[in-house]
């Protein structure tokens, strides 16, 4: 046998071989680019066509979802960007969730403290949610929101937290302790829930501008107060959103039958609430094994004034049936924010976007 023989035999031998290695490569590669490319929904598109008011539906029923245990929410990663000559400084946080039955799934990628973007006149955060097909796993659209959509969700949740702790026939006086953003979607979440209320202000900056452009905009009537006890006894209902440094309200100074919805804390250094007032309340989370660690409670349990089994609910539980106000009871509402939320507005700007 020659040289060549052998060599011809060895080709023919595996030349099937080599023909169906090559289909599989080529139905690979069918496979993968049979998904569209992602759509890339700018900023100016998303902030132009997305409100607070399109998103409690939808964050109501995942609350409901949540308590019930259909949402699968992972815990957060963060990337540290440390500062080096060439980099940072800077964190990445990266969120997501599943809404059980629902069709797609979200992502949501958050950088923040870029603190030297500053010097070149840019924020300091920036940020993305991508949305997912939740029947092929196909990315359908990155959505440049830079928190935009972050601030929706947190204002959905405040709105759900009103609708539950208060009653519709009640005239509410709704004080902002703190005004910066979160503060004017609570106040455009609140608007949607209970149309007709009286605004208060107070905050360590910028409560005059909040009281004038939110009365511009919502057609209500808002005051400032001169300090958090003054709000307090002209309020009803308290939103505070402040960086959670230091407590913002004392407990002599609220009237009975208050609501407080505090989003302030997100992490393990913040607290907004006094432990006494919390202990005193019908206490709510949004996700107890969350507000443990980084909300309102966290402090109240190492001060160990309270107990996880002082919970009276998680949000979720009002939405699917359990009773929210009953009488004049203080109520505090402990919002940390959750992948649930962020699954919730995902779905919804996809479905308000992708229609454009
Ligand atoms: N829970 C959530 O889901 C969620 C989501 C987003 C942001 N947050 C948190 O909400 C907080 C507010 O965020 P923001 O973007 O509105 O901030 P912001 O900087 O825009 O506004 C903060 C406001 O609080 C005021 N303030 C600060 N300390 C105060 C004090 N002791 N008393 C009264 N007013 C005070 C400031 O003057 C300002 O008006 C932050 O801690 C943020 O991390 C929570």
């Amino acid at each position: 046998m020659t040289l060549f023989s052998i060599a011809s035999r060895h080709l023919v031998r595996n030349a099937g071989k080599f023909t169906s290695c090559s289909a599989a490569a080529s139905r690979r590669a069918l496979a993968t680019s049979a998904f569209p490319a992602p759509r890339l929904f700018d900023y100016e598109t998303v902030t132009s066509n997305l409100s607070v008011a399109d998103a409690i539906e939808s964050v109501e029923a995942a609350f409901g979802a949540l308590a019930k245990g259909e949402v699968d929410v992972p815990m957060p990663m963060h990337i540290g960007i440390h500062e080096t000559a060439s980099a940072g400084p800077g964190d990445c946080h990266i969120k997501g969730g599943y809404v059980s039955g629902t069709k797609t799934f979200t992502v949501k990628l958050a950088c923040v403290s870029f603190y030297k973007n500053l010097e070149k006149n840019l924020p300091a955060g920036s940020g993305v949610f991508i949305v997912v097909d939740a029947v092929t796993g196909a990315p359908l659209a990155v959505f440049q929101e830079n928190r935009f959509m972050t601030d929706l969700r947190t204002g959905a949740a405040g709105a759900v937290s009103l609708k539950y702790t208060t009653r519709p026939d009640d005239y509410l006086t709704i004080g902002f302790i703190g005004c910066g953003a979160i503060a004017r979607n609570m106040a455009r979440a609140a608007k949607a829930v209970r149309p007709n209320f009286r605004g208060v202000a107070y905050g360590l900056a910028g409560a005059d501008e909040f009281a004038a452009d939110m009365s511009g905009e919502l057609g209500l009537d808002f005051q400032v107060a001169r300090c958090s006890a003054e709000l307090c006894g002209m309020s009803n209902v308290i939103f505070t959103q402040t960086p959670g440094g230091n407590t913002v309200l004392e407990l002599n100074d609220l009237r009975p039958g208050t609501t407080i919805i505090a989003s302030g804390s997100d992490q393990p250094t913040k607290q907004e609430i006094p432990v006494d007032v919390l202990k005193a309340s019908k206490y709510i989370s949004d996700l107890t094994k969350q507000t443990s660690k980084v909300g309102e409670l966290r402090s109240a349990l190492k001060e160990g004034v309270m107990t996880e089994s002082d919970v009276y609910a998680e949000l979720g539980e009002l939405v699917n049936g359990k009773p929210g106000r009953q009488g004049d009871e203080l109520i505090v509402v402990d919002l940390t924010g959750t992948g649930a939320q962020d699954a919730a507005i995902g779905q919804v700007a996809w479905d308000k976007l992708s229609a454009l």
